[in-house]
């Protein structure tokens, strides 16, 4: 189905979104990997474990949320009395693609003695499938809370759970997804990289391949990794995730350099997340006008995908939303 644009000539989008902010009691929340103008006006600005619970929390009406669709779901989860907008609800993830519920449930069943510890980025359906939720900031923090002869399946994402599993000499089942921003960092080209900058640390998500992660001096989630470019003691830092996050480094640290891991290309243009890029300015201001697209959940869905979530936020206290992966 082809969506016309709506003809907003003549509409002031950003006085709009603040009037529109006020009138509904919206919050407005976006990941890192949002638009530079998204974070900009967004309430908060954070990683996967801090929006969860900022959106838990809120005692806002609305809750528009600049990210994707398995983060307004949790939003939604988390928050069901809420209205909960999300400004394209086209944004998916392949992490969650790489994971139909039919299927994991069948996996779970050929395994019954494994708990399933899965990663944030799936449906509602697998959350409902899952024994705990993780995010990349909080994984390593509940992973070592579960008993050492506990057999686990990790899912959906194969290089978060291979990179934990290495750490922690843990094995784990690991479901074959990956996400297709963070697969698509070059080795090569990050090495011809760090030869030009010999003195530049490298800061990994866990996402990536061992291939790029090998080489990081800071593996984390995104807070982890912004927290990592503050402290650092130099002034030049290679970034090997979503390039969206540079601008938060950019604000913080204006006097230090950051420089996106390019892709198979030598661009890093090939870096950018998608399904994040289909937000945009105008899309959140028809969102916050028509309280539309909105995420629904099944009530039943709903009470047992949260199970697995408030397991994960009761785990995960202490973990600050700073990359508990930490440093290698
Ligand atoms: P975090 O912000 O939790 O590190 O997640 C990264 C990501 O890929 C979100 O989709
Ligand atoms: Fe999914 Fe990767 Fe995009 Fe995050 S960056 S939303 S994991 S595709």
């Amino acid at each position: 189905m082809t969506v016309m644009p709506a003809d907003l000539s003549g509409i002031d989008v950003r006085a709009e979104i603040e009037r529109l902010r006020k009138e509904r009691n919206a919050v407005i929340l976006a990941h890192y990997y949002q638009k530079p103008e998204l974070q900009d006006l967004a309430d908060f600005v954070g990683d996967s474990l801090e929006l969860s619970r900022k959106a838990a929390e809120t005692d806002a009406d609305v809750i528009a949320f600049c990210g994707v669709k398995f983060m307004a779901d949790t939003a939604k989860i988390l928050s069901p009395d809420k209205i909960v907008v999300l400004p394209d609800l086209d944004a998916g993830c392949s992490l969650e693609d790489s994971c139909p519920p039919e299927k994991f449930r069948a996996f779970r069943e050929a395994h019954p003695d494994h708990i399933a510890l899965t990663y944030i980025n799936c449906s509602t359906e697998v959350k409902a499938l899952s024994d705990v939720i993780v995010t990349s900031s909080s994984a390593e923090t509940i992973l070592q809370q579960i008993p050492l002869d506990q057999k686990i399946i990790f899912g959906p994402d194969r290089h978060l759970g291979g990179y934990l599993s290495r750490k922690f000499n843990r094995e784990m089942l690991l479901w074959p997804g990956v996400c297709i921003v963070h697969e698509a960092f070059s080795e090569t080209e990050l090495l011809k990289l760090r030869a030009q900058h010999p003195n530049a640390p490298i800061a990994a998500h866990p996402e990536c391949p061992p291939h790029i992660v090998d080489h990081a001096d800071y593996v984390g989630s995104t807070s982890g990794i912004l927290q990592y470019a503050k402290t650092m003691a130099g002034d030049t830092l290679i970034v090997a995730t979503e390039p969206h996050i540079i601008h938060q480094m950019q604000l913080a640290i204006p006097d230090k350099t950051f420089i996106g891991a390019p892709g198979a290309d030598g661009n890093c243009n090939c870096n950018i997340c998608p399904y994040m890029a289909l937000n945009n300015l105008e899309k959140l201001y028809l969102a916050l006008r028509d309280l539309t697209p909105r995420v629904e959940i099944e009530e039943g869905l709903r009470l047992a995908a949260k199970k697995s979530l408030d397991r994960m936020l009761d785990m995960a206290s202490g973990t600050i939303g700073q990359g508990d992966l930490g440093s290698r």
